[in-house]
C-alpha cells in the first residue's frame, strides 16, 4: 500500500467522524484571477483553465479528473441557478480565483453576484435541488467528495463564493 493510499484513507475516517482536515498555512507560489460570462459555453472553458492551471502541479490522472468535476459542479451552479432573465446579461458574471501554495494545496474560489442562498446546509444535502427535473441535486455532494475541503458562503441576493481545496501531487497535510 502507497503512502498516498493511507493517508487518504486517515483523511477520509477523519471527515467521516465530523472532522475538518487542518490545512497548514503555507506562501502562495501562483495565483490566477479570471472573469467571464455566466454562459454554458463557458463551463467547459473553466474545466479547461483549471486543468492547465493545476498541471503546474504535477497532477495524477484522477486528481485533475477529480479537481475538473468539482470546478465545473460550481460553475454550471453559477450559470444555472445564480442569474435569472431579470439581471442584464452583462451583469450576469463568474470569477474564479486559483491559487497554489509551497504544500501543493490547489485552492479554487468561484463567484457569482447573484441570488445567493437561503439555506445553505439545506442546499448541501443530498438530492436537494430547487433546479427541478433537469437537475440530480448532487452538485455540492459531488464537489465535497472530489475535494479536501469545500466552503461555501451565501449571501441572499448579493451572492455566493464557493472554495474547493485540494492537494496535488502530494499528501503532506496534517490531520
Ligand atoms: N451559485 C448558486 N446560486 C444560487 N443558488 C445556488 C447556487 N449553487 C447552488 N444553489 C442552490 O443549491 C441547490 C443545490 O445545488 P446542487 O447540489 O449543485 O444541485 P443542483 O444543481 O442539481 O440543483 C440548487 O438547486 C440551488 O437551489
Ligand atoms: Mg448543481
Amino acid at each position: 500500500m502507497s503512502i498516498k493510499t493511507t493517508a487518504m484513507t486517515a483523511k477520509l475516517k477523519f471527515k467521516e467522524k465530523g472532522g475538518d482536515i487542518k490545512m497548514k498555512k503555507s506562501r502562495v507560489v501562483n495565483s490566477l484571477k479570471i472573469q467571464f460570462p455566466a454562459k454554458s459555453a463557458n463551463e467547459a472553458f473553466s474545466r479547461a483553465l483549471i486543468s492547465s492551471f493545476a498541471a503546474q502541479l504535477d497532477p495524477t490522472v484522477e486528481e485533475l479528473c477529480d479537481i475538473k468535476t468539482a470546478v465545473s459542479e460550481a460553475v454550471t451552479n453559477c450559470i444555472v441557478h445564480a442569474y435569472d432573465d431579470s439581471v442584464p446579461e452583462k451583469k450576469k458574471i463568474i470569477k474564479m480565483h486559483c491559487f497554489y501554495d509551497e504544500n501543493n494545496l490547489l485552492s479554487v474560489k468561484i463567484t457569482d453576484n447573484g441570488r445567493g442562498i437561503e439555506d445553505v446546509k439545506k442546499a448541501m444535502e443530498p438530492l436537494y435541488t430547487t433546479g427541478g427535473e433537469d437537475r440530480s441535486g448532487m452538485g455540492f455532494p459531488i464537489m465535497q467528495s472530489f475535494t479536501d475541503e469545500l466552503k461555501v458562503k451565501s449571501v441572499l441576493y448579493k451572492g455566493t463564493t464557493v472554495t474547493l481545496k485540494k492537494y496535488i501531487g502530494k499528501t503532506n497535510y496534517d490531520i
